[in-house]
């Protein structure tokens, strides 16, 4: 392998002579090493840098090795083996500057073993476990060939109508921060050369999440305060925590869409918070400049991208087309393409790739024989994770957990689907591997219970939806209808119902409902489902409902009806062994909702965190001339942080250490959690803070710190937070990180409503 792999490899201080006739090129000065590569490259040479192509989609695999030996390419992704991304690497070993490309793929929430999607892992509220699925996934996929991931997926998501609300980590800006700072460093180890680091590609830059009406691409018109306080810090967590790529995302921002915003990309992102790395487009968002009408041509869009700031162009062929060219009018500086050539070649730097091109693919002879073998997953850490991330929602006089010795009628149509348990963007993983929940119940069940299993309904009856569903893979779809009659199916589950001493009911949404491009008019679970579970309601037996979904649904009939509720989203390769841990007692549930669930769509949007108002709607004070929606409830069915335990949790009230704080001092917070059932729990006491008055509208609260406590029956622990001047800093209207002087209050509860406060000064 060695003298096909000139440019590395070796000795890292030792010279490089694929360029003969030159100066030698030293590998371990960093800035040096490539601004001599840069020195030597012809500007198609350049060009080709910048391009990321999808396999498959792009070109095929044929044309891919002639382009990779022309040094027409700088990466790839969707192609996920060592075997595949060998000879890959081959051909781009072949071209004249021996420049090795990367190898990128969507590992979102697992590679091979998947963990529960982003709102589960952070329903966790538990930064081991999210750490544990960042780095398993690293671990997998640089074992199958790969250096970067496209995520974490920050993007705040406060309109549940947007399939895209699955990937990422909820509403707050602070929690899916903590979340993105984790994942950065879980997926990038010690250092991103070792053979088990992927750099991360924080996505989508930026504020895709606030997306109008929660309708996928659609425009965002934000205010630049708000940008700061609520949508930006998690990108910025990333970029901070090290992030080596930005993907730039497929929304406009205020006019200008993201991918052709030199504010965005240049002024926020390279000035102010000083990011060094690699900014790659979204799938095909340069082309779409044209769509988005700021760009007359293919050559005009090709400018604004690369004059905006955005290095690489991910399957897109207009950087390919045009940019020579361009430059060779005289209409982009050469400096600005060899800017942008140096953020890919310093990527591939750091990913040591120029060191050992084959760092992640190994030798062939060591390639695993199988590489879906069962030894390959990491099965326990998946259903640690897994446990960890459901929420129970109800439960009504203590109807879970359930004996194992008694009967159960399990029904709906996710009760025994493979597909659905991996959840949107599932990399790698292979669906026959996944554990569903009829599998995992049936195993938990032994010989000592009974199972009765009937499917109840179709995830929809609607033949539009179910084509829609399909759209994407026609020849394995992955929504399979049930060919017999509606009415036959739910009297089968009546029928097993009542034999069962109670009813495990597993409805919500297919995994295709909540993903990109899949925006809802309606949180509703599907009709068909709902009519099985008025059915079954009718038997008067206990109905204990599984959801499975991938954003907050409408649970108005479900919180009326149902016995006990366990929110499971879409909870990976253990999955239903996670469920059945905590529907049996084994694992006592400690998932707290990181995002609002409203109580119907006109509702949205329902965070916990709003601006203050002037006429806010106070509850048992209903009246005119408040901010309210007059004909249902107000404020959300289940908040932010809200979720049970089989035990019971008290709180204390919080006691400070000061009640007037000087800048430069910290004031202490205490609490004392007690654990008063009878089960051994965790739960997560949340600290909140609310600035009394300031020089902007400031929000009614803002969660600011949280701790994961796990307590036996009858323990309790006193629970410390400490704050200072950084926790009351906000942007004021000059976009100024301050903290001013006044009142505060802070708030403790296990949840975003029900706390406990006391007032402090900032002096
Ligand atoms: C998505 C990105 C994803 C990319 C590559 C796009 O459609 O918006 O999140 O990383 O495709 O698969």
């Amino acid at each position: 392998m060695k003298q096909r792999c000139l440019l590395g490899l070796i000795a890292v201080s030792m010279a490089v002579p694929a360029l003969a006739g030159k100066m030698p090129i030293v590998l371990d000065d960093k800035p040096a090493f490539i601004e001599r590569l840069v020195e030597r490259m012809t500007l198609q040479e350049k060009v080709g840098q910048l391009r990321l192509i999808s396999i498959g989609a792009d070109m095929p695999r044929e044309r891919l090795a002639e382009e990779l030996a022309a040094g027409n390419i700088g990466g790839t992704f969707n192609s996920v083996t060592r075997r595949d991304n060998r000879p890959l690497q081959d051909a781009a070993l072949r071209s004249r500057l021996q420049i090795p490309i990367f190898f990128a793929y969507d590992v979102v929430h697992g590679h091979r073993t998947i963990f529960p999607i982003g709102l589960g892992l952070a329903s966790t509220w538990d930064m081991q476990a999210v750490a544990t699925a960042g780095r398993v996934s690293a671990i997998e996929a640089s074992a199958d060939g790969l250096d970067m991931t496209f995520a974490p997926m920050v993007d705040i998501a406060r309109d549940p109508r947007w399939g895209r609300t699955s990937e990422g980590f909820g509403e707050d800006p602070y929690l899916v921060s903590e979340i993105a700072r984790t994942m950065v460093q879980a997926y990038q180890g010690e250092s991103l050369r070792e053979p088990d680091s992927l750099m991360a590609s924080v996505k989508h830059f930026a504020l895709y999440g606030a997306v109008e009406g929660g309708r996928d691409y659609n425009v965002v018109d934000m205010s630049s305060l708000r940008m700061h306080q609520d949508y930006l810090p998690p990108y910025r967590a990333a970029i901070d925590a090290g992030a080596g790529a930005v993907m730039v995302a497929l929304n406009t921002i205020n006019g200008v869409p993201a991918s052709a915003n030199r504010w965005l990309l240049r002024d926020l992102l390279r000035d102010d918070w000083g990011f060094s790395g690699v900014t790659i487009s979204d799938h095909g968002t340069i082309s779409e400049l044209l769509r988005h009408g700021v760009a007359a041509d293919g050559r005009e869009a090709a400018k604004l991208a690369i004059e905006a700031g955005l290095d690489m162009s991910m399957a897109d062929s207009l950087y390919g087309q045009h940019l020579a060219e361009l430059v060779q009018a005289g209409d982009v500086p050469m400096q600005v393409v060899d800017q942008a050539v140096r953020e890919v070649l310093g990527a591939k730097y750091d990913l040591g790739l120029f060191h050992d091109p084959y760092r992640r693919i190994g030798q062939a002879s060591e390639d695993p024989p199988e590489v879906n073998a069962e030894s390959r997953l990491h099965r326990q850490a998946a259903r640690d994770v897994a446990r960890q991330s459901l929420v129970l929602l109800e439960n009504r006089n203590a109807v879970l957990p359930l004996e194992k010795t008694g009967t159960v009628a399990l029904v709906g149509p996710l009760a025994d689907s493979h597909i659905d348990m991996l959840g949107s963007w599932s990399a790698g993983g292979v669906a026959t591997q996944t554990v569903t929940l009829r599998q995992a119940m049936q195993h938990a069940l032994g010989d000592q219970g009974r199972l009765i299993h009937a499917r109840g309904a179709n995830i929809t009856d609607d033949a539009q939806m179910v084509e829609y569903l399909n759209f994407l893979n026609w020849d394995n779809p992955e929504v399979v209808q049930d060919p017999r009659p509606a009415d036959e199916m739910i009297a089968e589950a009546v029928a097993a119902a009542v034999q069962a001493d109670v009813i495990v009911a597993a409805v919500g949404e297919s995994r295709g409902m909540s993903h990109e491009s899949s925006s809802r008019t309606t949180l509703q679970i599907p009709a068909s489902q709902q009519a099985l579970l008025r059915a079954l309601k009718e038997t008067g037996k206990p109905l204990v409902l599984v959801l499975m979904n991938g954003r907050p649904l409408n649970l108005g009939w479900a919180q009326a009806n149902a016995d006990a509720i366990l929110e499971t989203w879409f909870s990976g390769t253990e999955g239903g062994h996670a469920i059945a841990d905590v529907l049996f007692g084994d694992y006592n549930p400690s998932g707290k909702l990181p995002i609002s669930f409203p109580r119907s769509v006109g509702q949205i949007p329902t965070y916990y965190n709003h601006p203050r108002l002037g006429r806010p709607f106070v509850e048992g004070n209903p009246g005119n001339y408040t901010s309210q929606y007059f004909e249902e409830k107000n404020g959300p069915l289940y908040p932010f942080g809200y979720g049970l335990s089989y035990t019971k949790f008290s709180l204390s009230a919080p006691q400070l250490s000061r009640a007037s704080l000087a800048r430069g001092e910290s004031l202490d917070v205490s609490v004392t959690l007690k654990n008063v059932g009878e089960h051994e729990g965790a739960t997560v006491v949340q600290l909140y803070i609310s600035d009394l008055s300031a020089s902007v509208v400031r929000p009614v609260k803002q969660l600011k710190a949280f701790r994961k406590i796990r307590l036996a029956a009858g323990e309790q622990r006193q629970v410390g937070f400490r704050i200072d001047e950084n926790d009351l800093k906000f942007f004021n209207a000059q976009l100024q990180q301050v903290a001013e002087a006044g009142a505060f209050e802070v708030q403790v509860g296990l949840d975003s409503q029900a706390v406990q406060t006391q007032r402090f000064e900032l002096r």
